[in-house]
């Protein structure tokens, strides 16, 4: 049976998730308050990360060391990083890179040193289960889509053209930017414990990001995540 931890980075990306549990408890540690219960019939544990890759990393690995999760899957906003993914659009990652981590000469750009790895690939099952729940959810709105892909994490709000489009060039096929994804990745693949990403687009990482996510965040997010996960339980 698995135990479940759910993850976002801000309230809004998991309000509702809370209230639709059974038996919550509450337990606060390390600056995070964690509710474990029943959530559509599967244990689960959620909680907010906070912003950023060490925030992200540090609750990663509390989720299962402390709380015994067996999965964990992300959920969140995300700027969009390819014409094709519009605001309102969903992407599950297939594989996550921390767009911001360079160690070369030492290691080659983009790799997690002593990894071997750049790209940090998502627990296939996982994911299939969640781009399930999330096509049936999208189903019912008609208009936003579904991409698998690559996401790239870093401690950076993106907010400028140039500076997404140099991202791009360097990453080929890179789906969307966030600032958690990534860490949790690493976590999860070091202490071999099965995640999945998914992130609805609140903008387009560029010049109008801050406003376009400060409302989609306001009016929207919360709908996507509850409906999402609601199916992906009961699935
Ligand atoms: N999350 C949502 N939008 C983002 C952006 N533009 N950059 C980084 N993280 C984000």
């Amino acid at each position: 049976d698995i135990r479940l931890g759910i993850m976002s980075a801000l309230a809004e990306e998991q309000s509702g998730l809370i209230d639709a549990m059974e038996n919550p408890s509450r337990l606060v540690h390390g600056m995070r308050e964690y509710t474990a219960g029943s959530l559509w019939g599967i244990e689960s544990v959620a909680v907010l990360s906070r912003i950023g890759k060490v925030a992200a990393g540090m609750t990663a690995a509390t989720l299962v060391e402390k709380f015994g999760v067996t999965h964990i899957v992300f959920t969140g906003v995300a700027g969009s990083a390819d014409p094709d993914v519009q605001v309102g659009d969903v992407v599950i990652a297939d594989s996550l890179v921390q767009h911001d981590m360079d160690a070369s000469p030492l290691f080659p750009r983009f790799e997690v040193p002593l990894t071997g790895l750049s790209h940090l690939p998502s627990d296939l099952a996982l994911s299939d289960r969640l781009a399930a729940a999330a096509g049936k959810f999208l189903e019912a709105t008609s208009g936003p889509r579904l991409h698998r892909g690559l996401i790239g994490s870093g401690d950076l709000f993106v907010h400028d053209g140039k500076r997404l489009a140099a991202l791009k060039s360097a990453l080929p096929g890179l789906l969307a930017v966030e600032m958690e994804g990534a860490a949790v990745a690493q976590v999860c693949f070091e202490l071999g414990i099965p995640f999945a990403v998914i992130r609805t687009i609140s903008d387009n990482a560029d010049e109008s990001a801050a406003v376009d996510f400060v409302e989609f965040v306001r009016t929207v997010a919360s709908r996507y995540a509850f409906g999402i996960i609601e199916n992906f339980c009961r699935s």
